[in-house]
């Protein structure tokens, strides 16, 4: 078993390369570097990129990356059946990768080494002065409109055919953990799963990955981390001003609680600002809910969960 850091970087294909960082600028990413044919985007962590836009004719999703903690554990993945060998990265941070596969045929690479760069300034959480606990004395709430800052990759959720078989890949392979299943009357035939990487006693995301059963595998969106509820508020009016094409949002999630809000790219896929999600360790206890839209969030605009599903 491999021992996954975090998920680290997502590669999208697009035809209109321009079109695309056009969107992202808006969105809250910043271009970090760029050749002819990659944009490299960024965050306002230490990743140097979290985000790579390769120009090609038709868009598609090219892969998704995790961060394994040592060298050891990119070796244990090319001795993995079907493995590449270990490969230098051609990118700023340099570093290596394994390129490896999962059930549904999707690029998984394995990745090491990578430097980190220094973060951007961010704005700092703002204080909430809730009813029964005032924090907040003599000074005012002024949070700047504009892109709501994405500070770092969170979570990708996949649309998968043969949930069974990528569950078995995610929990052995990469050593994810259950955080919760959507299941019907049976515990061992989830429709979806939300899986966390196992980081013993340290707290990590609800969900790093999350599949979901459907009739053709496919990535359903990616999601990126904001700092509070008003950088998800501005961020969605400033897309709305610039007359991005909304998804769903702003709304709060039932598993995993966070504050989410979903646009379309210009290519069609979907991403999502997140923030205020849960946090799990390796002791957190494996949820099992059952139900269909009631399963998908607590407030937000209306939305069934064929809906939300049924995007491809
Ligand atoms: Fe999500």
């Amino acid at each position: 078993m491999l021992r996954v850091k975090d998920i680290h970087h997502v590669v999208y294909r697009h035809a209109d390369l321009e079109a695309l960082e056009a969107f992202l600028g808006d969105f809250g990413m910043v271009v970090a570097s760029r050749d002819d044919d990659r944009v490299f985007f960024r965050g306002a962590c230490s990743a140097p990129y979290i985000y790579i836009a390769e120009r090609a004719e038709t868009p598609s999703f090219g892969s998704i990356a995790f961060e394994v903690e040592s060298r050891d554990d990119l070796l244990k993945a090319a001795a993995l059946e079907g493995a590449s060998e270990v490969q230098a990265l051609d990118r700023p941070g340099g570093g290596e990768r394994v390129i490896l596969h999962d059930p549904a045929g999707r690029q998984v690479d394995i990745v090491h080494g990578i430097s980190t760069v220094a973060p951007l300034p961010m704005r700092p959480a703002l204080t909430y002065n809730t009813a029964d606990s005032k924090q907040r004395f003599g000074d005012t709430q002024r949070p700047e409109p504009g892109p709501a800052q994405i500070l770092r990759l969170g979570h990708i959720a996949l649309g998968v055919q043969d949930l069974h078989a990528n569950l078995q890949w995610y929990t052995t392979v990469l050593g994810m953990l259950p955080s919760d299943m959507v299941v019907e009357e049976q515990r061992d035939n989830p429709h979806a799963v939300f899986l966390r990487i196992d980081r013993g006693d340290d707290w990590t995301d609800h969900h790093t990955v999350a599949l979901f059963g459907a009739p053709r595998d496919h990535v359903h969106h990616s999601s990126f981390e904001v700092q509070d509820v008003d950088s998800q508020y501005l961020g969605n009016q400033w897309l709305t001003q610039r007359a991005w094409t909304p998804f769903w949002g702003v709304g709060r999630h039932l598993l995993g609680s966070q504050v989410f809000d979903y646009w379309y790219d210009t290519s069609g896929n979907i991403v999502e600002h997140f923030t205020d999600g849960d946090l799990y360790n390796r002791e957190s206890r494996t949820g099992y809910v059952e139900g269909g839209s009631n399963t998908l969030y607590q407030w937000g605009p209306d939305m069934a969960i064929e809906d939300f599903l049924g995007h491809e």
